[in-house]
């Protein structure tokens, strides 16, 4: 018989960005609060197989890549550059695990009890918590699910863990692959295969869309794909892989033209890893969510209302489990708004004003609208655009690749969209995210003196340039 223990203001499932950030902000307002995590470290998919350990290799991999091609026309000469991957992966490892702690630290100092079990629905108020064959209960006046999500799987590519991969295993490959093949040219698709392309993996992506990054605005992601194809990445955009064979020690990826109908049209390529990267599930499997009345859409999803409540009031969903992009700040902005709210407060959080970043070489960043969304929805605007190529900093920094563009209210000016492919694009978003919370016109960036020479400038002369004055160009 399990035992029914303890009594909290708030149980969160999921220590993720999302659960563990709303599990602060519960304690700072006062709440007593349990977070349930299944995984040995805290940080969810995020710090332990996402963002985390993907960005420690992809900056390592970035600076390998700088040093065995582009040190030389800058005057530094090095004998020999290598990459030991063993050593990159146990520094990778090493930093998750700092920052796990570090997540252990902040429940510690805020009085969070950290709870290591399984947990599924009994009712609204009670949580059953499996761990190592020992089950007991727990009530919470209210419980916040923020279990994420899952890799998709492709029919009849199921995952091995070995040579049908996932991002998961993507981001911890003992050795170089000689051929990968990469399934999506999504955020994971483009991240992962510039990592092992880096480390000299010959890699090939495969995607369904006729450029890279479907939700990205066309033009950029038609630049990406550019830019890309130039670090030697190869391409085969408007195709659906169909199937893949094992044989002789490889794998075959089937894949086929979209336009010509699948059978016919059928082609092949080889490789020795196949990464799946065709998007993320909401994962709720093994909640019993039915035992507490909580429903879900036809996709699996969590479905709430504007404060985050699920069909049950008293329990509440926020991050990937709920609709929305699977991005970890968006989740931490649930996190925070979501405890507010149940403490009475007004939280809030701004979807128009959520950056989304794919950390490639350079980085392509993004906040607001798309031309094409401007397009459908029929909205007039304006466009300004500047190239980093004539920007003095982004010279003396041989990092000249890429452009900004912003796209203004054709009526108010306001700020819809702004799209940054160029160096230290994630840094440089943060000054249009800002402008578009405060809701900003082009003018009020064209208006304002950034410092000379500086990436910033960019956003400044593409401001500059929605009315047709930039100055550099
Ligand atoms: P995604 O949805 O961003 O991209 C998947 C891609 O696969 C799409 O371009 C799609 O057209 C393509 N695709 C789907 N089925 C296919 C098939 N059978 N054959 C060929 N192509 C196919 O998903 P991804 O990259 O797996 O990422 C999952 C989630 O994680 C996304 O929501 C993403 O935003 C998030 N993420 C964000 C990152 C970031 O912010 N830097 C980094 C990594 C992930």
């Amino acid at each position: 018989m399990a035992a029914t223990e303890k009594e909290f203001d708030l149980a969160i499932i999921g220590a993720g960005p999302g659960g563990y950030t709303a599990a602060i902000r519960a304690a700072q307002l006062g709440m007593k609060v349990a977070c349930i995590e299944k995984e040995g470290q805290l940080g969810g998919t995020c710090l332990r197989v996402g963002c985390i350990p993907s960005k420690t290799l992809l900056e390592a991999t970035a600076q390998f890549a700088l040093a065995r091609e582009r040190f030389a026309p800058i005057g530094i000469t090095c004998d020999k550059v290598q990459m030991d991957v063993a050593a990159l992966l146990a520094r990778k490892d090493h930093i998750v695990a700092t920052l796990s702690h570090g997540v252990a630290g902040l429940f510690r100092k805020n009085g969070i009890e950290r709870i290591s079990a399984t947990a599924s629905f009994v009712s609204a108020n009670e949580l059953q918590l499996a761990a190592a064959g020992d089950r007991r209960t727990i009530r919470a006046a209210r419980v916040l699910i923020a279990t994420g999500s899952a890799p998709i799987e492709l029919p009849g590519m199921p995952f091995d863990a070995r040579r049908v991969i996932s991002s998961d295993q993507a981001i911890a490959l003992r050795a170089v692959p000689k051929r990968m093949a990469v399934i999506g040219a999504g955020a994971i698709g483009l991240e992962l295969s510039s990592v092992w392309k880096r480390l000299g993996a010959d890699v090939t992506v495969l995607e369904i869309y006729h450029t890279t990054l479907p939700g990205a605005d066309e033009e950029m992601g038609r630049l990406m794909e550019r830019t890309l194809k130039g670090q030697g990445l190869k391409f085969h955009f408007g195709v659906q892989a169909t199937g893949l064979r094992e044989e002789k020690g490889h794998l075959t990826v089937r894949f086929a033209s979209r336009q010509t109908g699948l059978e016919k049209n059928e082609s092949a390529l080889t490789a020795d890893v196949v990464l799946v990267a065709v998007g993320r599930r909401a994962y709720a499997q093994g909640l019993d969510l039915d035992k507490a009345g909580v429903a879900t859409d036809e996709r699996g999803r969590i479905v709430v209302n504007r404060a985050w409540q699920t069909s049950v009031p008293n329990i509440y969903a926020i991050g990937d489990v709920i609709a929305g992009p699977m991005l970890a700040h968006k989740a931490q902005e649930e996190g925070i708004a979501v405890a507010e709210l149940m403490a009475g407060k007004a939280g809030h959080v701004n979807y128009d004003a959520i950056p989304l970043v794919v950390y490639t070489s350079p980085e392509l960043a993004w906040v607001g609208k798309t031309e094409e969304q401007l397009k459908a929805a029929g909205v007039q605007y304006n466009v300004g655009k500047f190239r980093f190529a004539a920007n003095a900093r982004a010279l003396c920094m041989d990092e000249t690749q890429g452009m900004v563009k912003i796209l203004a209210d054709g009526h108010s000016d306001r700020i819809l969209g702004v799209h940054i492919l160029g160096p230290q694009a994630s840094s440089l978003i943060a000054q249009a995210g800002m402008a578009m919370e405060l809701g900003a016109s082009s003018e009020d960036i064209a208006r304002t003196c950034h410092a000379h020479p500086s990436l910033p400038e960019a956003l400044r002369e593409a401001a500059l340039a929605v009315e047709g004055r930039a100055i550099n160009a």
